[in-house]
């Protein structure tokens, strides 16, 4: 395939300070890894300290870049984002790019820590949309002050597995109606709803330099398929899986490139490598994009007693 986008042409990052979710392993070390290289300060938001700290070592050995730290955060606890959000603002740092790219996929039915099914919970605004969406407009504020900035939420090809059914936000925890791949459809279909949302908000709002895109990094070769079961792991490894490296260029070409901004691109979704796609319908229904927005905003009034909205 055509590589629109390569390794190559990431630009120097000085001076860019940069989130990265799920960055311990996968795509998203993959980014870290390339961002640290090219001289970004980069936030290592990941779940587990030991995975998190161990990256943060490897990445800060390869590249001999030392703006390279580990914070928690686990996308299915709200109060874990809440710790998070006020632990970064004490750094007084700004944001340049937020990517939201932690995720799971087809893990057994299971309800997150604030009682939401657990891909919903974490990949929405990448699959843990809930704490993703929370991250997101908690922090848009600095997001905004630090413009030109950016915000990649990593989405998946499989928006695509709800194009049939529809969203389907009222079944999000019936464990009877639960499809482990369905959800994950639902979860990556979330990601380019709120993408597409955000965006229209932004701009109504008259925002004109932060660039929301979602993308789909490829079939990948990381630990993504760690809860399925070993047929279904068998039956991934005959897709041509490419490397996480490779995995990683949509996601840094909507990150880094100068493209983004002299073509104006947003609330667009990527496919590999850098090539602009419409997603299926489902994902770009303006209907759907209110029926989210509203939900999610539910939900968190649900979990956080004082919780005042999005703020946008
Ligand atoms: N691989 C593919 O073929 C493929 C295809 C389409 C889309 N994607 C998307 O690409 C993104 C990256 O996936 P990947 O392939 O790199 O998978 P991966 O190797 O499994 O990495 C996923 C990352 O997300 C983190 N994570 C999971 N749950 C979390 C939580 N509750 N809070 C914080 N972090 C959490 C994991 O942390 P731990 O290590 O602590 O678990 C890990 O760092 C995902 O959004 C995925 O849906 C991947």
């Amino acid at each position: 395939m055509v590589k629109k986008f390569n390794i190559e042409l990431i630009p120097d990052m000085t001076g860019k300070v940069c989130i990265v979710t799920g960055s311990n392993t996968g795509i998203g070390k993959a980014c870290a890894m390339e961002l640290a290289q090219q001289n970004a300060h980069v936030i290592v938001a990941s779940r587990t300290p030991a995975r998190g700290i161990a990256a943060v070592k490897e990445i800060q050995e390869t590249t001999g870049n030392a703006k390279v730290e580990f914070l928690q955060l686990d996308l299915a606890s709200i109060e874990s984002v809440s710790q998070f959000v006020t632990e970064f603002k004490a750094k007084n740092l700004p944001i340049h790019l937020l990517m939201n790219n932690a995720g799971v996929m087809a893990c057994p039915y299971e309800l997150s820590k604030d009682g939401i099914e657990m891909q919903f919970a974490t990949n929405h605004a990448s699959n843990i949309f809930v704490g993703h969406f929370y991250l997101t407009t908690q922090l848009l504020p600095i997001i905004e002050a630090s413009a030109p900035s950016r915000i990649v939420n990593v989405s998946s090809n499989g928006h695509r597995f709800i194009q049939c059914r529809g969203l389907r936000l009222e079944e999000l925890n019936d464990k009877d109606k639960y499809g482990s791949f369905m959800a994950y459809g639902r979860s990556k279909a979330a990601n380019i709803l709120f993408t597409r949302e955000l965006n229209r908000r932004l701009e109504a709002k008259g925002v004109q330099n932060v660039y929301v895109n979602a993308n789909h990094p490829g079939v990948v070769d990381s630990e993504l398929a760690r809860y399925s079961s070993p047929i279904i792991q068998k039956i991934l490894k005959t897709f041509v899986l490419i490397s996480t490296r490779d995995g990683s260029l949509t996601q840094m070409y909507l990150a880094t490139s100068p493209d983004v901004e002299k073509n104006n691109i947003k609330g667009k979704y990527y496919i590999p490598y850098g090539v602009e796609k419409q997603p299926e319908r489902e994902s770009t229904s303006e209907s759907n994009q209110t029926l989210l927005w509203d939900f999610t905003e539910n939900l968190l009034k649900n979990i956080i007693p004082d919780y005042t909205g999005a703020g946008i």
